[in-house]
């Protein structure tokens, strides 16, 4: 074969297409001083882990300083570590100590908003005529705007006797990027991370950062809670709070700036179908490289589920568009939960995660099968269940939805020793799960077939694999009922993927050349058929002349 037919076949080869992701929340991830809380030098201390484990990318939420009312999302200074995470230093010897593991490091954005203590907004809102005056947006009257989290998103400030509007929760006042100067500031701070060699972004809430000019009020819709797919609720539709036609260019500005440090990843949080958050990207790749789609955290354990969303995301994702597959992160349930914290399930999901065409993210303790714990909205350090104590607990329990996200953030559970080694103070910053002496790295570790062991070795094969890489996908059909089965090609060389979602096996009829993987199965019984027992999966070479 020829590098001219592989050029044909395949138009994007950019690294953050081809690469895997892993999410640390700081807070829990590792405490390297005895504070109970996750910091900078404890992820430095555990790079080993995560390398050894085979991730490429770490995207890091935010480590800058805030008052941590949202936990670090609502920002006061953006060029400023937060000393509960480290200092300066710490955070230029993560970039280096990263890249020297040949590894990525992504930071966490969050430019549609900062905290109401960031100097810009005490400036803005100490009257209407000074020099930050319109750095956000101000208004004598609010309109029918809901908040994302529901109610108005208008808060009144009487040094201005005005209202200002945020997208979010209160103390996250939302910038004005239609003044020259908000927008100027804010590309300002992404060269200043770029500059320090940081490999990219994850964008926060990027699908609201423009609200329409004229403030129109937002129509009608029936509907009351928001979805993945759609996040209108409360009632309204979000015509004018959303996805702005200049939101969409603004993803092109800030991928040109990116372009001026080299080839950068922009990874979007998005909320809504793959139809819309296609706007974000681009076909020539002149917008953001990639896009969460939130869809699949609902997923439903079943290989009709996973056909039909695959072939969605094929037909909406087409090659140089390259997909996101996220199952968890830090504000919904953990994967785990949807699949009654099954492990040989988790790996069969993680199996199809790790083989399908798309860029993989998986969230800290996701590769160990780490749970969700309970606890009252009354203590949380989420600044959301508060806003919802007054609703019971069994109606979000009822309709899915996270309230209170401390209960998806517990520290990372190492080891069986004193706060599952996570930190040695006497009390973490939120209790240790209660499984950790079950579900830890140190045990996982040492028995062959666990979740984390059989995640090391699919992250080796797709290194390994430029087929799981860059290559197509193609659906098989006529597989026994419960079997998912798709091929991966490129150029000549093709893998077979099969993933049994019933707990009953599944024999049949099937030459492969080279099982190259092996989950719960057996190949080459009899002959030239295949077993998947309950849960199981191969992935095969096949070798056509
Ligand atoms: C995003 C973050 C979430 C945060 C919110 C406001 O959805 O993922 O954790 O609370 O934005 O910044
Ligand atoms: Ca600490």
């Amino acid at each position: 074969m020829t590098a001219a037919c592989f050029l044909t076949i395949h138009m994007t080869n950019n690294w953050y297409h081809k690469t895997t992701i892993y999410q640390i929340y700081p807070r829990s991830f590792h405490d390297s001083n005895e504070d109970g809380i996750g910091d900078l030098k404890g992820i430095l201390q555990k790079l080993d882990y995560l390398q050894e484990l085979g991730f490429e990318t770490l995207w890091i939420s935010p480590f800058f300083s805030s008052p941590q009312i949202d936990l670090g999302y609502d920002i006061s200074n953006y060029t400023e570590i937060a000393p509960e995470y480290g200092t300066m230093d710490d955070s230029l010897q993560l970039i280096d100590e990263v890249h020297r593991r040949g590894m990525k490091i992504v930071l966490d954005m969050v430019m549609n908003h900062t905290s109401a203590e960031h100097p810009w907004f005490i400036e803005s809102r100490s009257s209407r005529n000074n020099s930050k005056a319109d750095w956000y947006l101000w208004r004598d009257k609010p309109n029918n705007w809901k908040s994302m989290t529901g109610g108005s998103g208008w808060h009144y400030a009487k040094e201005r006797d005005q209202y200002y509007w945020s997208s979010f929760l209160p103390f996250q006042p939302d910038l004005n990027y239609r003044n020259p100067d908000v927008k100027k500031s804010m590309l300002d701070i992404v060269r200043f991370w770029l500059g320090k060699g940081v490999d990219g972004f994850r964008l926060d809430i990027f699908n609201v950062i423009y609200k329409d000019a004229g403030f129109r009020n937002n129509p009608f819709s029936p509907k009351l809670i928001p979805s993945e797919e759609d996040p209108s609720g409360f009632f309204q539709e979000a015509k004018y709070t959303m996805n702005q036609p200049e939101s969409f260019s603004f993803a092109k500005e800030l991928k040109s700036v990116c372009n001026e440090f080299g080839e950068k990843i922009l990874l979007g949080e998005i909320q809504g179908n793959t139809e819309l958050i296609k706007n974000y990207m681009t076909q020539n790749g002149d917008g953001l490289g990639l896009v969460f789609n939130f869809e699949m955290l609902n997923f439903i354990f079943t290989a009709r589920y996973f056909s039909d969303l695959i072939k969605k995301i094929e037909r909406d994702f087409p090659d140089p568009l390259m997909p996101v597959y996220v199952f968890s992160n830090h504000d919904r349930r953990r994967s785990i939960h949807r699949i009654g914290e099954d492990l040989q399930k988790a790996k069969l999901l993680h199996t199809l995660q790790l083989t399908v065409r798309g860029v993989p993210c998986m969230y800290y303790g996701e590769e160990i099968g780490m749970t969700d714990s309970k606890f009252p909205f009354g203590s949380a350090f989420d600044p959301i269940p508060h806003k919802f104590k007054y609703i019971p607990r069994f109606f979000f329990d009822l309709i899915g939805l996270t309230i209170n996200r401390d209960e998806v953030r517990t520290p990372m559970q190492w080891d069986t020793s004193q706060n599952a080694g996570f930190s040695s103070a006497e009390q973490a910053w939120l209790p240790v799960h209660n499984n950790f002496k079950t579900i830890n790295v140190e045990k996982e570790h040492q028995e062959t077939r666990s979740l984390l062991n059989t995640i090391r070795a699919l992250l080796k094969i797709r290194k390994e694999e430029i087929i799981l890489q860059e290559g197509s996908l193609e659906c098989i059909e006529g597989l026994p009922i419960g079997v998912l089965g798709y091929s991966r090609t490129f150029g000549k060389m093709k893998l077979l993927i099969l993933l049994n979602f019933d707990k009953q096996s599944k024999e049949f009829p099937l030459d492969v050349s080279e099982c190259i993987f092996k989950l719960n199965a057996e190949d080459e019984i009899k002959n030239k058929a295949i077993r998947l027992n309950g849960f199981g999966a191969i992935i095969a070479r096949i070798t056509s002349d």
